[in-house]
């Protein structure tokens, strides 16, 4: 028996919607907001208002490139959160009208645990290899860092987390204290290719157990271009890759830390990366290379499967429908990570 899912996504600043059958995508469709860009940063009621725009046509093309219509579809799965509130309503009200009108049934799906099951999307004529149970994933978005041992499809369990900033504030904080530009973690990442990730040097955060913290380095960073600055004030100019490839590293450095802490504690070696910032290649570089010299089976996403997407919304949804976990139509976005299940 086969499922048609739909899958909605507005949980930030991209509006997508995708549709698989099983376990394979058919199509997927991402409108990404280009207004944020010119403020430096997500503006949430701009947000909001686009995803209003967006809504109606990227679901439209999505049904459109699947080739399928609303008849066709089985389950309507959307992302409750965690994001933004004035986003993530629009998406939800969205996906509650059109199950109103077509009485298709809601799934409800936790944007993390989509990051993090989207490693087991399918493309037909791709072949790929897939993680078995259980494994370990490291899930750096632009709001959050976590280590996650995953039991099952829908068996997860959080081990390490950041305690303040997560990982993709900090590449995008890099950018924007050096005037670069925003979404900063595809800018930081491109202009290290070019420099010496040994140049400068950062102080690496020392945090318990498998926790993580992003805002001390932030600051080191701050001060950093402060005092050279003071020094010479093209610092910033000169030293661009520089900068980028020293700063990346020790993000890496710290990810992989406390990576390798929980593979030695838990022997677990498969090991998965998902979220925006498993897009950076340093880091999946790193990834695979660790694989390599300590024998882990290494799982590394394709770039579009990344950052935010509804593909990985609606296998999410199709492993929940699966097992008849539906939602009722009074259910509402959730807006923080810990106050969802
Ligand atoms: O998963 P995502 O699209 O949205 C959230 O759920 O937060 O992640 C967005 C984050 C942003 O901080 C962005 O700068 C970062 O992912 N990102 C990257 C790269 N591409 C996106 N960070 C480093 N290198 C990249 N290539
Ligand atoms: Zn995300």
């Amino acid at each position: 028996m086969n499922n048609i899912i739909l899958g909605i996504e507005s949980s930030c600043d991209d509006t997508s919607a995708a549709i698989i059958r099983d376990e394979y995508l058919l199509s997927s469709v991402i409108a990404s907001q280009e207004v944020h860009r010119k403020y430096g940063g997500v503006i949430p009621e701009l947000a909001s208002r686009a995803h209003q725009l967006n809504i109606v046509p990227v679901v439209d093309q999505a049904l459109k490139q699947a080739g399928v219509t609303m008849n066709d579809v089985d389950a309507i799965a959307f992302t409750r959160g965690p994001g933004l509130l004035g986003s993530l309503l629009v998406g939800v009200s969205f996906a509650k009208g059109l199950s109103l009108s077509t009485g298709k049934p809601l799934v409800e799906v936790n944007h993390l645990q989509g990051h993090i099951l989207s490693c087991f999307l399918k493309e037909a004529g791709k072949e790929r290899q897939y993680p078995h149970f259980p494994f370990l994933t490291l899930l750096v978005s632009g709001g959050h860092t976590q280590i996650v041992i995953v039991k099952d499809y829908l068996d997860f369990e959080i081990i390490g987390q950041t305690i303040d900033d997560a990982v993709g504030e900090a590449f995008d904080k890099c950018s924007k204290m050096m005037g670069l530009g925003y979404p900063g973690g595809p800018i930081v990442d491109k202009l290290a290719k070019e420099g010496d990730e040994n140049k400068f040097k950062f102080t690496l955060p020392n945090v318990g157990g498998f926790d993580y913290s992003f805002s001390g380095i932030k600051t080191s960073l701050l001060y950093f271009l402060r005092d050279n600055l003071k020094e010479d004030e093209n610092f910033i100019d000169n030293n661009k890759a520089d900068i980028c490839a020293s700063f990346q590293k020790a993000l890496i450095d710290i990810l992989m830390k406390k990576l390798l802490m929980a593979v030695k504690q838990t022997g677990i070696t498969q090991i998965s990366i998902g979220g925006g910032v498993s897009a950076n290649s340093g880091l999946r570089n790193r990834i695979v290379n660790e694989g390599i010299k300590r024998h882990w089976t290494t799982f590394v996403p394709e770039f579009k499967f990344t950052t935010d997407n509804a593909a990985m919304i609606a296998i999410t949804g199709f492993y929940k429908f699966r097992k008849g976990e539906t939602c009722s139509i009074d259910v509402a976005p959730i807006s923080r990570a810990s106050q969802m299940k």
